[in-house]
């Protein structure tokens, strides 16, 4: 590393001002949420999001209540505003940020890259220019950037990512981040600017957009329709509770090192039929389709979830197993995932089966157009026999 400025100045993340990008989406505002709820941080979050499509400021909806001019403040923003980022890290003395804002669904990545490129690349690269400013004015500084596994590529049957896994990304979404990740190293090397990251396997939780496989068969099968599995439906996935995702971005702001880079994941590998088989199992249990008046309505004959599993075309470029390891985080930080997937993914379906007026408002936006056109495309590529 050239770090010509030298020595980075202590952090104190429960008592910094942080800025939070991508704050009202899925793992941001549980992040948001668990740093309030479940440690004992005595600072300020500025959440600062554009709140597109997968943008809900209604995710936080507890916390701006609780916490709203004590400690939380919400920002309206695009993260490539580099004039407004510099403005709230003067207004708010912001000392560390935290970076999830992106473009984040495969699929939209395969129909518009576009807007992958312009926000998850070059709004990174925004971001890091007003970093490299504030570091240019004070040593206590950290950027921690969020990426994924995906950006290691695909497996066979064994074998794991590692932190020095060679990037091999392979759709527009996960190339896109991958480009953000050398970014964020470069900035380390070239400026020293004091960075972490963490590349973490597929979360799963409330407030998850349902346009990701779990929250959309949640929804689907309530509903008594199709429930979509692409391909043969054995790619598999490693499934994390997105809290302990966030304790683990937590752990990272507050013992990890500059210019490391930290795997997280679930350690629970699982191919998609089984989870989509798991879901059907645990609404079997609580809402019996026999009980289920929209079942009634919408697929009178069907006696059992499971018989909505309907199998699509395969998703183009189709990434086939993710597996994680996280050793490093477990040893150098103390970090273990304490959710175990099915608990996890009980009291997911729970949270879904509740909160009716959260799944409205997003079914009452732009989602109904989404999801007409993905499964229009893949019933498509199933007729013309991929799949
Ligand atoms: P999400 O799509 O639910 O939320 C993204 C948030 O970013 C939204 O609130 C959106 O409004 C905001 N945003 C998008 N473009 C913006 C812009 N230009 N300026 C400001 N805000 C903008 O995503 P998520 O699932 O919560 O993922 C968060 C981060 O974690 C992403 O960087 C993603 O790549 C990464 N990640 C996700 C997973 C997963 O399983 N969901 C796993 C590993 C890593
Ligand atoms: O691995 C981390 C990544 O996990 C994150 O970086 C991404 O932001 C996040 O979206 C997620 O990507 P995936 O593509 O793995 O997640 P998704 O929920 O879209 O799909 C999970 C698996 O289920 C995948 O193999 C595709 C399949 N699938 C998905 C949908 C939406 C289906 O079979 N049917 C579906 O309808």
């Amino acid at each position: 590393m050239n770090n010509s400025k030298g020595a980075t100045g202590a952090l104190h993340p429960a008592s910094a001002a942080i800025l939070v990008t991508g704050g009202a989406g899925f793992i941001g505002s549980n992040f948001i949420r668990y740093v309030f709820n479940k440690t004992d941080f005595a600072g300020t979050i500025v959440n600062y999001d554009k709140l597109t499509y997968a943008g809900n400021l209604s995710n936080l909806a507890d916390i701006e209540k609780k916490f709203h001019n004590t400690g939380y403040v919400f920002e309206r923003g695009d993260i490539r505003d580099y004039a407004k980022v510099e403005e709230l890290i003067r207004k708010y003395g912001i000392t560390i940020i935290v970076h999830f804002a992106a473009e984040s669904h495969v699929d939209r990545s395969i129909f518009g890259p576009k807007e992958f490129v312009e926000t998850n690349i070059n709004g990174t690269f925004s971001l890091l220019e007003a970093a490299r400013q504030l570091w240019a004015e004070r040593s206590d500084v950290r950027f921690h950037h969020i990426s994924t596994d995906e950006v290691y590529g695909s497996l066979g049957d064994s074998g794991y990512f590692f932190e020095n896994t060679p990037y091999d990304p392979r759709s527009p979404y996960s190339a896109s981040k991958a480009a953000s990740d050398h970014l964020v190293r470069a900035y380390y090397h070239t400026y020293g600017l004091p960075v972490t990251l963490s590349n973490c396997s597929n979360n799963y939780g409330p407030y998850h957009f349902p346009e990701k496989l779990i929250p959309l068969i949640i929804l689907n099968a309530v509903e008594g329709k199709p429930l979509p599995v692409y391909g043969d439906g054995r790619n598999v996935r490693d499934w994390l509770y997105v809290e302990d995702h966030a304790d683990a971005i937590w752990q990272i702001l507050l013992k990890g090192r500059a210019g490391e880079t930290y795997n997280i994941g679930g350690e629970c590998e699982r191919e998609n039929i089984e989870v989509v088989n798991a879901i059907c199992d645990i609404l079997e249990e609580l809402r019996p389709p026999k009980d289920n008046t929209l079942i009634r309505k919408q697929s009178p004959a069907v006696g059992r979830y499971r018989e909505l599993i309907t199998f699509v075309g395969d998703r183009p470029g189709h990434d086939r197993r993710y597996a994680v390891n996280c050793d490093k985080i477990k040893k150098e930080l103390g970090w273990s995932h304490r959710h175990n997937f099915e608990e996890g993914l009980r009291h997911t379906i729970e949270w879904y089966l509740r909160n009716t007026a959260w799944i409205e408002q997003i079914k009452s936006g732009e989602y109904t157009k989404w999801i007409e056109k993905n499964y229009t495309n893949y019933k498509k590529l199933k007729n013309e026999g991929q799949g």
